[in-house]
């Protein structure tokens, strides 16, 4: 269990805010981060970053659960987004899904503008009725 959850937030803000100002967004000038709480209390972030064939481009989620997964990491804890603007930056559809990969039914999703206020939901409420790794018969992907 989480012992102090106002302070792994402000860490999770912090790095994802250090994430954020990293992001490679020249066609959007959307700038994204995000952090994730892996199972071992480590921080593991990431920035979007886009490319000129634009499909090719990786949403911060998705780099952040690359790191975890490097780190030998395989449970999102809570993940915090932060995005441009005022209202949460909640994660894309796809991210959903890829953070459904690696989340249990406690797993917390934060979002944010970087401006405003956070807004915290479970991936359930993000993601109900979700297909996932038990569906193929593996408890978390291995
Ligand atoms: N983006 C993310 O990084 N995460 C999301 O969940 C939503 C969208 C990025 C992708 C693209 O670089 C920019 O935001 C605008 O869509």
């Amino acid at each position: 269990m989480i012992e102090n959850i106002a302070t792994f937030d402000e860490a999770l803000f912090n790095a994802a805010k250090s994430a954020y100002e990293k992001a490679y967004t020249p066609y959007s000038n959307f700038k994204v981060g995000a952090a994730i709480l892996a199972e071992n209390n480590q921080i593991y972030s990431g920035c979007n970053v886009e490319n000129a064939a634009y499909p090719e481009g990786n949403c911060a989620e998705t780099i952040a659960i690359a790191n975890m997964v490097l780190a030998g990491q395989s449970l999102i804890k809570r993940i915090y987004i932060v995005g441009n603007g005022n209202e949460p930056v909640t994660p894309c559809g796809g991210c959903r899904q890829r953070i459904r990969e690696f989340s249990d039914n406690e797993t917390m999703i934060i979002s944010r503008g970087i401006n405003g206020k956070p807004l915290i939901k479970s991936l359930n409420e993000l993601l109900p009725f979700s297909f996932g790794p038990d569906h193929l018969g593996n408890k978390n992907g291995a």
